[in-house]
């Protein structure tokens, strides 16, 4: 299928020559491409709504809006079900052994918290070892720095190779025979490298400890199964995998959860209060306090529809192929630097680099005056940057709606960046 990218008489209306016409047939499944002309290559920060997305949002308010598991007639009973199926579809889509496995978050920060003051502060003590990695985001750090200062647990960070490998050494030196836990970013969110989950998670099991996973950037690009890697927690955001904001996911294993108490606490999570005590609800409502997102939820179940009609094999051509062209332009340019991996199919979609002599914001800045979004900064990961020697970079990442312009564009208008700035290259 071809589709044409711009409409005649549109202001937005990017500047390519005639005759250059979109080669992704999901490209026109996104409404904001049309309307705003934007070349968008920040998914790992948050990805673009499909009209499937945007259409489910406005049929649960227009048709089932209620307050979902309070109300006993059928306007609250459809938003239940619809919050229900919404679960049941997540458990399928991740493997999990079933929908209670299942917890709704706001995000996979508020998941890996939910890990670390229920699990982590409860079961771990003075002597456990806690290990993380120093590529990890801050949302996959910070909650184990707190469980460890709270517990007297120790904290110890895997480092990898300048590429982003954690070598074998490295991950039996570090996961000693005292480590309870040990929490790791499935894909890094700054290098691109997909980390050895399995492998490190039967590590894990073999000292006795847990694993936790942090797969806000695997779980949109690759599939996921949390039983065949053996997996004892797993965090996601719905944004970053086109559903609406607000809405994330937390799987555990149904024998953990089950022990772990409450992280927060109100309506909706209760079996039974009396003046003097309560009794918890069964799972998963026991982790889900308050009312709940499920207009959310919704929306997520038809993001995941979506991508499963899109397919993991479709992503990952679609993401390879639009790093590839990056890395071929890059070869023209010997004062952009890479991080990560020199192979672009090692990368899920994720460039980050640097610019001699410019710095990684006015790099972005510059680049928005043609409508180009790419991200700057330390993406919430500076203990890696500063391990890698930088302070910040800038950061291109593809999905599934990208296309070959979009990367020819942005490479082509990244070389005139430096000469923007007075560079005579
Ligand atoms: C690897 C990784 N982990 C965790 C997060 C946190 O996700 P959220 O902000 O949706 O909680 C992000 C977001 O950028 C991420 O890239």
């Amino acid at each position: 299928m071809r589709i044409h990218w711009e409409k005649s008489g549109s202001s937005s209306k990017r500047p390519f020559e005639e005759g250059l016409f979109m080669k992704n047939p999901f490209r026109k499944d996104f409404p904001i491409f049309e309307k705003t002309g934007v070349v968008y290559l920040d998914s790992a920060a948050t990805a673009q709504r499909p009209l499937a997305v945007l259409e489910a949002e406005r049929e649960f308010y227009e048709n089932m809006n209620a307050n979902p598991l309070r109300g006993l007639y059928g306007l609250s009973i459809e938003a239940t079900d619809a919050y229900a199926e919404a679960r049941d579809l997540v458990a399928d889509f991740i493997g999990a052994g079933s929908a209670e496995e299942i917890i709704f978050t706001r995000n996979a920060s508020e998941s890996l918290n939910l890990v670390a003051y229920s699990y982590a502060c409860n079961f771990l003590k003075s002597g456990d070892r806690i290990v993380s990695t120093i590529m990890e985001h801050h949302s996959n750090m910070l909650p184990w720095r707190m469980a460890a200062e709270k517990t007297g647990a120790e904290l110890v960070l895997m480092e990898p190779t300048e590429e982003g490998v954690f070598t074998d050494e490295e991950i039996a030196g570090k996961i000693t025979e005292n480590t309870r836990l040990v929490a790791i970013g499935h894909v890094s969110n700054v290098l691109g490298v997909t980390n050895p989950v399995e492998k490190i998670a039967k590590r894990a099991h073999e000292v006795g400890a847990v694993i936790v996973v942090d797969g806000a950037q695997s779980v949109p690009h690759m599939r996921v199964n949390v039983r065949e890697l053996d997996v004892d927690f797993l965090a996601f955001s719905g944004h970053k995998l086109m559903a609406p904001f607000g809405i994330g996911v937390l799987y555990g294993k149904k024998e953990l959860l089950d022990k772990m108490p409450p992280f927060l606490r109100g309506g909706e999570m209760i079996d039974y209060v009396t003046r003097e005590g309560q009794t918890w609800a069964a799972l998963p409502h026991k982790f889900e306090a308050g009312t709940v997102n499920a207009a959310g939820a919704h929306g997520l179940a038809a993001a995941i529809r979506y991508l499963k009609q899109v397919g993991f094999d479709f992503i990952r051509e679609t993401e390879d192929r639009l790093t590839e062209i990056i890395f071929e332009e890059a070869e023209k340019m010997p004062y952009m630097k890479i991080l990560g991996s020199p192979n672009p199919r090692e990368h899920s979609g994720i460039v980050a680099f640097t610019l001699e002599g410019a710095h990684p914001h006015d790099i972005s800045s510059i680049l928005d005056g043609d409508k180009i979004c790419i991200r700057a900064g330390h993406h919430c990961a500076q203990p890696l940057l500063d391990y890698l020697g930088a302070s910040s970079t800038a950061r291109a990442s593809a999905y599934l709606y990208n296309t070959e312009e979009d990367v020819r564009f942005f490479m082509e208008k990244l070389k005139a960046v430096r000469g923007y700035l007075g560079f005579g290259d």
